[in-house]
């Protein structure tokens, strides 16, 4: 992951590049730098551990100041997160660099360079790229040349900025594998990870594409693609907003975009549906041609948008009939899979950034899908310039690293699909208006469940102690326990899993005795005696369930039994319904435990390396 921006221009570029990296954060948050070439020409530079304010605060106490500089905020993969591997890295106060990415080949580029007599002082990957850099400007002193050289030595995914004491305004960029795009000022130029993260100083950029370098003066912008050719990328002119977003009061961003879905499932909805029927256009220009050949469909996704994929095939193959296989990126990616005809390709995420699932996206479109549909919440991402039709979630910036909002929405989005695609399949202009009522229902039944949240809260301390946790639910509603353990696993840090209840007796059940809590997802469905019958399992090894029902569920509380009714009726929405309880319970557990929850350790909002 990690995030990165640069500068070139007139003025002092620190105030630009520290603002960037507040912005890029959700990319990584274990430690940060920026170097900068000051007035005399000399690279100057401060690295920390840890996040962006203590770098700002470091910066603070003593400033540098210069018109090209490039700065990284870091998500440790080779080596642990420490002063040492903060970026950027520099080589002999020559050469400094920042990298977003993974070199694959570096072991084998490191032993050339040290037979070459090279030191390292780090253990990243991206020393050797920096070192590279410094050993063919020897030969040749142009640094565009220097950087040719040492890419086609490299292996594996990388974004970079590169900045050279001899040649003081100019910044070397690249792309390959991980994104990267430029700002355009006037009289001055940017790069960075995201749009975002240059907000505050234009609204213009370019996005680079795969395998391209920028050579980048302050009044003079040269893209040569992966060729050599120099080439022209249009220049695009965003239109989202440099505000960042506030806490609104709230005491986390989790919070606030928990206490958000109504607002963000209704903008989700909005014209999507007319009449009530769902608007086609809103997934692209050819979706309609498309739509009426599916005969089967594909989802790729990772996380909670894989868990949000696996919701929505039950919904396909329930109300489409039409059958749909949902598989991990990390895995399709790499997997020779059968493509039967007529299959659409449909691929998830927040961000639209996440590296396997652009992968999968990049396989998909080589192979014999009938098309392909990106389901996502950033308008200009990666993926979504890639995918032939786009639906977007209007969830608006989720900063939590735990994702909520987008997940509700994407489910949201997916519902809208199913009909879609149901409506070429035997789904009758009847059955249309009612899901449209269920979805247009969904943002008061949102808001009547996030009124259990005192209760929840008092729930949360029953877990204070605790180091493990079972999810449990049948059906729609085991991906919503999958759903759950992720939520709680990654921001309070207690070891999570869900099963399929049925499943239990097959293996889990080993695990439960009167410390283990088992949380259940019990609407009041087809599965909900079987799912009962499960739940008596537990209760004769004394393990503590924690059950969230319907009011017409009829699940007694005892000793051994916490109930939560919630006000939720049963039908095709109750996934995205019971999934609310579950984040609360995941936000107030991590609250007790005082865990970072919109940073949680180890992760980071955007996954852009595989
Ligand atoms: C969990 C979470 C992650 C993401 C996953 C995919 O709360 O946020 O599991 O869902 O990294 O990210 P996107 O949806 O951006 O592709």
């Amino acid at each position: 992951m990690c995030g990165i921006v640069g500068a070139v221009a007139q003025r002092d570029v620190s105030p630009i590049l520290l603002e960037g990296l507040k912005r890029l954060e959700y990319r990584g948050y274990d430690s940060a730098g920026l170097a900068v070439i000051d007035e005399n020409d000399v690279v100057q530079r401060i690295r920390v551990l840890g996040k962006v304010n203590q770098l700002q605060q470091e910066h603070e106490a003593s400033p540098l100041s210069g018109g090209t500089g490039i700065a990284h905020t870091r998500w440790a993969t080779h080596g642990k997160p420490s002063v040492n591997n903060a970026h950027p890295h520099i080589c002999r106060d020559e050469i400094a660099l920042v990298h977003n990415g993974i070199i694959e080949n570096h072991e084998s580029l490191r032993e050339q360079q040290r037979s070459a007599g090279f030191e390292f002082t780090s253990e990243t990957d991206t020393e050797v790229i920096v070192n590279g850099i410094y050993q063919a400007i020897q030969t040749n002193p142009d640094i565009l040349e220097a950087v040719f050289q040492t890419i086609s030595q490299l292996n594996g995914a990388y974004a970079l900025g590169v900045i050279n004491k001899a040649d003081p305004k100019r910044l070397i960029a690249v792309r390959k594998g991980s994104p990267l795009v430029i700002g355009v000022g006037i009289g001055e130029y940017f790069i960075a990870s995201d749009v975002f993260a240059l907000l505050p100083v234009t609204q213009r950029f370019i996005f680079l594409e795969e395998g391209d370098v920028a050579d980048i003066k302050r009044d003079k912008l040269t893209i040569y693609d992966k060729d050599r050719n120099i080439v022209d990328r249009p220049i695009n002119v965003s239109e989202l907003n440099a505000d960042v977003a506030d806490k609104a009061g709230y005491r986390h961003y989790m919070l606030k975009e928990i206490f958000s879905q109504p607002d963000a499932i209704s903008e989700s909805l909005k014209s999507r549906i007319e009449d009530g029927k769902i608007v086609i256009n809103e997934f692209g220009q050819n979706a309609d041609s498309i739509f009426t050949r599916v005969k089967a469909v594909k989802i790729v996704a990772c996380g909670t948008s894989y868990h949000a994929g696996l919701i929505a095939a039950n919904w396909i193959e329930e109300i489409a009939n039409i059958s749909c296989h949902v598989e991990i990126a990390s895995e399709f990616r790499y997997r020779k899979s059968v493509v039967t005809d007529n299959t659409l390709f449909v691929c998830i995420s927040q961000s639209g950034e996440t590296a396997d699932t652009l992968a999968a996206l990049q396989k998909a479109k080589e192979e014999k899908y009938l098309g392909t549909l990106a389901i996502c919440n950033v308008a200009e991402s990666t993926i979504t310039r890639e995918a032939e039709l786009v639906f977007l979630t209007h969830a608006g910036p989720e900063i939590g690293v735990a994702s909520t909002k987008a997940f509700t929405t994407q489910l949201v989005a997916l519902f809208l699909l199913v009909v879609a695609i149901g409506r070429n399949n035997g789904l009758s202009l009847e059955d249309e208006n009612g899901y449209v009522k269920q979805l247009e229902s969904l943002p008061g039944r949102v808001n009547q469940l996030l009124l259990h949240k005192d209760e929840i809260e008092v729930m949360a301390k029953s877990f204070a102690d605790k180091h493990h946790a079972l999810f449990l639910g049948r059906g729609n509603f085991l991906p919503v326990a999958m759903e759950g353990a992720l939520k709680l696993k990654e921001i309070s840090y207690i070891h999570a899993e869900a099963y399929a209840a049925g499943e239990l007796k097959h293996g889990p059940l080993a695990l439960v005795d009167k410390d283990m809590p088992v949380i259940a997802v019990a609407p009041n469905n087809h599965l909900l005696e079987k799912l009962k019958s499960n739940l008596q399992e537990v209760q004769a090894r004394e393990g503590k369930l924690f059950i969230f029902a319907d009011k017409n569920s009829e699940v007694e509380a005892t000793d051994n039994v916490r109930v939560l009714n919630i006000s939720a009726v049963y039908d095709f929405m109750a996934p995205i319904l019971y999934t609310i309880p579950l984040q609360l319970l995941a936000y107030y557990v991590a609250v007790i435990k005082g865990a970072d929850i919109d940073q949680p350790r180890n992760l980071a909002k955007s996954v852009t390396v595989e």
